[in-house]
């Protein structure tokens, strides 16, 4: 685990006070009302990129069932969405910081959908969960040895056919991340551009997952 020396937005335990508050915002003509607090990314508002994810990416649909992986989640922004969404589903929320996991259960309290969401670090997810969906606003900043790391820790987990959906800055180098998954064998799409932020849709084909069972 990253050491918190100095306190970023992906430290495990900030050490600022907390000071709370609440944000809004709406997701397909639905307002959520969540708890966020200093010492988690983009505490202020939504962020403009996950606004971006959110607006753009296909979301689930009512019927999808199976387990769902909000990547480095936050207060929960993206949690919230999907598991309104798909009131069938599970949605595990995965973080290193655990002040953000703590309002992801709260929000999920109070949004009554804490039945099924898992707010959980990366080592408390068990070993054969396998996702339907990934999504993520991927923490770009940790710099791109750790990212890819995490990647490649991650979307071996997608079910076959399964997509992951991420969102990335275009000045952070979402179009060199796109070409790295793709020659990883992850074949990445540019599925929307908006607002400097590229969506892209990754498919799990299973290239990626048998190199990576032949070469750890
Ligand atoms: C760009 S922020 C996105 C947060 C949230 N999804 C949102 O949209 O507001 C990236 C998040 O990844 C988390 N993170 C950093 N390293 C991580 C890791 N190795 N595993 C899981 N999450 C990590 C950070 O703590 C941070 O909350």
């Amino acid at each position: 685990m990253r050491s918190v020396t100095s306190d970023h937005y992906f430290s495990a335990e900030p050490s600022a006070p907390a000071r709370r508050r609440q944000i809004t915002f709406d997701v397909a003509g639905r307002g959520y009302r969540l708890s966020t607090a200093a010492g988690v990314f983009s505490a202020e508002r939504l962020d403009a990129g996950t606004a971006v994810l959110l607006r753009k990416a296909t979301l689930p649909g009512p019927g999808t069932t199976g387990a769902l992986l909000d990547l480095g989640c936050g207060y929960g922004a993206i949690t919230a969405v999907l598991a309104s969404r798909a009131p069938y589903a599970t949605v595990y929320a995965v973080d290193v910081n655990t002040r953000a996991l703590d309002l992801v259960r709260e929000n999920a309290t109070a949004l009554e959908i804490a039945d099924r969401v898992v707010a959980a670090t990366p080592d408390e997810v068990p070993d054969g969960t396998r996702f339907a969906q990934i999504w993520s606003n991927p923490p770009i900043r940790v710099g791109k040895e750790e990212l890819h790391g995490l990647l490649r820790r991650w979307l071996p987990r997608l079910e076959p056919d399964g997509t992951a959906w991420l969102v990335v800055a275009r000045h952070l180098g979402a179009d060199s991340l796109q070409a790295w998954l793709t020659a990883q064998g992850w074949p990445a799409q540019r599925h929307a551009s908006q607002k400097g932020y590229r969506v892209l849709s990754v498919r799990n084909t299973g290239d990626a997952s048998a190199r990576l069972a032949e070469n750890p």
